[in-house]
């Protein structure tokens, strides 16, 4: 792999062991994906900042590399934490809060933003064509598939190496090549929900791997229901983009590989992935990946003056930033019980240590990780009927 003098300089440890280590990070993976040298990047999003997810093992590194100085290069932002300080952090041992808090101030000072989302493309949209170094996989699928930038599928350390750094490795989707359709996908399923979307993009992460597929059939999805896709599919496979039927030129030379999507794989695939049929879940969650502006303006509407049911919690997950955004919205929501949770979500904080067994959503990526990640039983369903479970007449 080519190397500047600059960066030969940075790999040989002149400009200190953090940024030597950095380096080795992305030439080791450069290496392995055959990349012939690195490129600039205009953003970098780092995964592994819950602690529930990341553990202890790393922060004496992260810790260290902190200490070091050394600081991010380009705008740089983070998945979502375990904590909600307003509504969660009083509810788990302080010895839980304070591992989390200790890794949040190691990420700020590094000079990441605070952002705590996996929709950082709310706070700051990507433009076109940019290069990125981009680590939760839901976000990943968004950016290259719906806002057409340009990122893999990194891991934390890769990302965290590429903020400091400013660079990311050329190879992958980052070569227009690698970008172009593999299989095309025919949806004969008339889908209707965000449900919906979220068991295609279940389904086809199975049988896909990493192919990039064309999918046709779709008609005219909302951007919310390429987001549920998208996270869905990131979750089953390896895929890191999608293409949709249009003008443009990669879709009009079709793969010759095919398959097709019938209406009884995604129902057969929603009925999978719920594991429970009780009828009152303890939890209904709302917002995986977290919600945009227009999901919790729907959402207020949807409830309107109605009360949250006593006997379980509503909760609905978003940034800081789309809250605040949506201040009157967001408020009305939490006139009725529900609780607008930020900075975390249902799957990356501890909800078992609330007692919470059995979880309703309409997220298709929250259903196949909860019963692992949370050890809760599922129900997956739209989210209209998500809220009438949660709501009382
Ligand atoms: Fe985001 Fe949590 Fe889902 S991090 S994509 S809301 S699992």
């Amino acid at each position: 792999m080519y190397l500047t003098r600059e960066e030969e300089r940075i790999y040989d440890g002149e400009y200190g062991w953090a940024k030597q280590v950095c380096m080795r990070i992305l030439v080791k993976l450069g290496e392995l994906f055959n990349a012939s040298r690195l490129i600039p990047i205009e953003a970098a999003h780092v995964s592994g900042v819950s602690y529930k997810t990341l553990g202890d093992a790393p922060t004496d590194f992260l810790e260290a590399l902190a200490n070091s100085g050394e600081k991010t290069v380009v705008e740089a932002t983070l998945n979502p934490q375990s904590l909600n300080s307003f509504h969660l952090a009083g509810r788990f041992p302080e010895s839980l809060v304070k591992k989390q808090l200790k890794l949040c101030l190691i990420f700020e000072k590094m000079g990441f933003k605070t952002s705590y989302t996996c929709t950082p493309y709310y706070i700051k949209k990507p433009r076109k064509g940019v290069h990125m170094a981009w680590a939760e996989s839901s976000a990943v699928v968004y950016a290259n598939s719906v806002l057409e930038a340009w990122t893999n599928r990194e891991g934390g350390p890769s990302a965290l190496a590429a903020a400091i750094i400013g660079k990311t490795p050329d190879c992958g989707v980052h070569r227009a090549e690698n970008r172009k359709p593999q299989i095309v996908v025919e949806v004969k399923a008339k889908l209707e929900k965000d449900v919906d979307y979220g068991a295609l993009g279940i389904f086809l992460g199975k049988i896909l791997e990493d192919k990039i597929p064309l999918i046709t059939g779709l008609g005219k999805p909302t951007l919310e229901n390429l987001k549920q896709l998208g996270a869905a599919m990131a979750s089953t496979g390896m895929v890191n983009m999608f293409h949709l039927e249009n003008a443009k030129a990669e879709t009009k030379q079709k793969p010759p590989e095919k398959i097709t999507v019938e209406s009884r794989n995604i129902k057969e695939t929603i009925e999978e992935l719920t594991t429970t049929s009780k009828l009152k879940p303890d939890l209904v969650f709302i917002g995986c990946p977290h919600c945009s502006s227009k999901e919790i303006r729907e959402i207020a509407e949807k409830i309107g003056n109605r009360k949250v049911r006593a006997d379980l919690e509503l909760w609905i997950c978003t940034s800081y930033h789309v809250k605040e955004k949506t201040r009157y919205y967001a408020q009305k929501i939490e006139a009725s019980g529900a609780k607008i949770i930020t900075d975390t979500c249902a799957v990356v904080t501890w909800t078992d240590k609330l007692g919470i067994k059995t979880i309703m959503t309409n997220s298709a990526k929250t259903a196949h990780y909860a019963p692992t990640m949370n050890k809760a039983e599922v129900k997956l369903a739209s989210l209209e009927e998500c809220l009438k479970t949660a709501l009382k007449e």
